[in-house]
C-alpha cells in the first residue's frame, strides 16, 4: 500500500489505473469505514482511501481540534484490507491558500436537518469532496466510483446530487451502516462517550425504530409522533436536534398518503453529554 501526501504524488500513483474506486474519510477508521473499503475493492481496478479532517465542514464551536487523528493505526487497518493507496494530505497540501471558491448545494437539500443545525456543513463537505475528486484526476481520468456511508444519509444524498448536477463521471455508491452488537451505529465520535454514555447511546437507534414503527402502524400525526419521540429521548438526558420521518427521495416530510413502507427514512440527531450522534433507518 502506498501512502501519499501531495496531490502530485496521488496523481502519479493513480496514473497507471483506469477505474479508481475512492473512499473519502476523515480517518479514525472503524469497521464501518473498513466495510466501505471492502465494498470499493470490488468496484474498481485500484482502491484509494483519503484521510483528511476537513476544517471547512466544522463550525468554530465544533470538534475540529479534538477530532481523533490516528493516521498510523488507520494505515495499518487499510493495508490489512488490501487498500492500494492512501491519500493523507496536510491542510497546506489541500488548501495551500484560503479556499475562496466553494460549492454551495441548494438550500432545499442542504439547509434542512443536518444543514439546519450545522450551518455551512454541506458547503464544507461538497467543497472538499469536489476537491478530492479533482485531486484524484490523473492523466484525464478520475475516480470511476466513490463510496460513502449511509450513516451520513443526507450527506450521501447531497453528494449524489452534486455529482449529478456537475455531470461528474463518477458512480456514487452508498455503504450500509455498521452497528455494534447492541445496535449503536459505528461512528468515530462514539469514542467521545463515557462508559455510562456508551451504554445509553443505543437509545437513539431504538427511538428511531420506535418512531418508524409508529409512523407505519398508527394514524397519529407525524409531528406529534416526532415530538413524543424527542421528549422520550430527552427525558433520558439527551438533547435532541431532530427525530423525524422523511421521504427517501428528497428528505421532505411525507404527505399523509405517503406513509408507506419502502419509501421512507427516519433520521435523528441528538446530543448525549458533549457528543452529538446521528443515525437513520430506511423503512
Ligand atoms: O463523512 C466524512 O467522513 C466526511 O464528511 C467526508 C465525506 C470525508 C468529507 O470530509
Amino acid at each position: 500500500m502506498q501512502v501519499v501526501h501531495t496531490i502530485a504524488d496521488l496523481r502519479a500513483a493513480l496514473a497507471p489505473f483506469d477505474a479508481p474506486a475512492f473512499v473519502p474519510t476523515m480517518g479514525n477508521l472503524h469497521e464501518g469505514h473498513i466495510a466501505l473499503v471492502k465494498q470499493a475493492k470490488n468496484l474498481g481496478d485500484v482502491t484509494v482511501a483519503s484521510i483528511f479532517v476537513n476544517r471547512l465542514q466544522f463550525a468554530p464551536h465544533e470538534d475540529f481540534d479534538t477530532y481523533p487523528r490516528t493516521l498510523e493505526a488507520d494505515c495499518e487497518k487499510l493495508a490489512a484490507q488490501g487498500c492500494d493507496i492512501v491519500f493523507a494530505p496536510s491542510e497546506k497540501d489541500l488548501y495551500p491558500e484560503p479556499q475562496g471558491y466553494k460549492v454551495f448545494p441548494p438550500t432545499e437539500l442542504a439547509d434542512i436537518l443536518e444543514g439546519h443545525f450545522r450551518p455551512g456543513f454541506f458547503v464544507g463537505v461538497c467543497t472538499v469532496v469536489m476537491k478530492l475528486f479533482q485531486c484524484a484526476l490523473a492523466q484525464g481520468k478520475g475516480p470511476r466510483t466513490a463510496v460513502f456511508g449511509k450513516k451520513d444519509y443526507q450527506q450521501l444524498m447531497v453528494i449524489r446530487h452534486m455529482v449529478r448536477q456537475f455531470a461528474l463521471p463518477i458512480t456514487v455508491v452508498g455503504g450500509d451502516t455498521c452497528r455494534a452488537d447492541d445496535g449503536l451505529a459505528l461512528s468515530s465520535r462514539n469514542g467521545y462517550l463515557s462508559a455510562a454514555e456508551r451504554q445509553e447511546a443505543v437509545q437513539l437507534s431504538l427511538a428511531l425504530k420506535a418512531l418508524a414503527r409508529e409512523a407505519l402502524t398508527t394514524g397519529i400525526d407525524l409531528h406529534q409522533l416526532e415530538a413524543k419521540a424527542r421528549e422520550t429521548l430527552d427525558a433520558r438526558g439527551w438533547a435532541s436536534d431532530y427525530l423525524t420521518v422523511r421521504r427517501r427521495s428528497d428528505l421532505l416530510p411525507p404527505a399523509p398518503d405517503q406513509r408507506q413502507a419502502g419509501e421512507l427514512v427516519v433520521l435523528g440527531a441528538s446530543r448525549l453529554g458533549k457528543t452529538r450522534l446521528i443515525d437513520n433507518l430506511e423503512f
